[in-house]
């Protein structure tokens, strides 16, 4: 197959098709039912439970927990790519930076919910007020998803778990923090977004979503998990982050290109090339690089002519007043120091 990465570049026949669903515009039964469809119950490392939506009714039988270490040395539960990426954050944060971080609280079940809620609730220093703030209901809590990570700080031989010491390690934890998306990981409660998690800042609980690359969108572009899901398509994982990206890449282009000579566009990404494929499509490739198929249509403002945008075959189609449906592929080149994608390719690649 032709190689794409001569083909005609963005700016001079660029056209790209985009309807980007506004963030949040989900609602929360919509996405209760997705998530516990016959359909997305295979791995979901985007599964969102939150003081609204509950884990989905068959989600435990189906993670793969692994057996790991917490501060103390007893053993306790993580879904097994979670923990595996924890322990290398860990050892990057221990050899480059001197930081002790350890595991406190991770997989609980909802029985294990309940019976902390339990417990704190009665507890004379904690009650119910701090429950309420910090605790999820049973049944409401990421930590059921075995993919939520709750960890405690060792600093001069002495565990710190107690969560205002914790918030007040402002220093240690940006540095922990930093590095979190390398691994997979998102902050999930951050400062300041109560309004779309639920929970006030929670330096040390992080979530596992499945990809370094997915958290880097997240991260970088400071969404919080609600957020990212919404603008999806379904919650379906990496193909859906990669769908995101494609997306965020191609609406970047097309407003630099062609600012107020189109008033709406469509995309479609219909397919996502696979690393045998894809490798064939793109010169250096490397299998981060995200290669796509993407089926676009604008509607250009009044006035314009559609040979403006360099189409091919693009005829305007007098009574809808869209330009009809165009095929191409594209490539997003993978930017191994910040994480982030950019368009490397969108041109007439078949
Ligand atoms: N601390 C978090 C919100 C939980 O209980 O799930
Ligand atoms: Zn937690």
């Amino acid at each position: 197959m032709k190689k794409i990465r001569n083909a005609v570049l963005m700016g001079a026949v660029l056209v790209i098709a985009i309807i980007f669903t506004a963030a949040c515009s989900k609602k929360v039964d919509e996405i209760e039912k997705k998530q516990t469809s016959e359909n997305t119950m295979d791995y979901n490392y985007l599964v969102l439970v939150n003081k609204e939506i509950k884990l989905p009714s068959d989600y435990e039988k189906n993670i793969e927990l692994a057996t790991g270490k917490d501060a103390h040395g007893d053993d306790i539960k993580v879904e097994k790519n979670a923990l595996e990426a924890f322990k290398q954050l860990q050892k990057s944060l221990l050899e480059e930076d001197g930081i002790d971080i350890e595991l406190d609280s991770v997989y609980r079940s909802v029985q294990d919910q309940q019976a902390l809620w339990n417990e704190w609730a009665n507890d004379p220093e904690k009650g119910i007020d701090y429950v309420l703030k910090f605790m999820a209901v049973p049944g409401y809590s990421e930590h059921h998803t075995g993919l939520a990570i709750d960890v405690c700080l060792v600093k001069d031989g002495k565990i710190i778990d107690d969560n205002d010491e914790m918030i007040a390690e402002k220093e240690i934890f940006d540095k922990v923090h930093a590095k979190l998306a390398d691994y997979g990981f998102i902050l999930r409660y951050p400062e300041g977004r109560e309004k779309d998690t639920g929970y006030t800042y929670e330096p040390w609980h992080f979530r596992y979503v499945g990809d370094p690359s997915l958290a880097w969108v997240i991260t970088n572009e400071n969404l919080t998990l609600e957020q990212f899901i919404a603008t999806l398509d379904d919650v379906k994982g990496i193909h859906s982050a990669a769908r995101y990206q494609i997306v965020e890449a191609l609406k970047k282009e097309l407003k630099e290109a062609y600012k107020d000579k189109y008033t709406e566009v469509k995309f479609d990404v219909t397919k996502i090339y696979g690393d045998d494929e894809a490798k064939d499509l793109v010169d250096n490739y490397s299998d981060k690089d995200i290669v796509f198929e993407v089926e676009y249509q604008i509607k250009p403002t009044e006035g314009v002519d559609p040979n403006e945008f360099m189409i091919p075959n693009g005829e305007l189609d007098s009574e809808t007043g869209w330009v009809k449906k165009i095929k191409r592929v594209g490539s997003l080149r993978y930017n191994s120091k910040d994480g982030s994608y950019s368009l490397s390719n969108f041109g007439t690649g078949f």
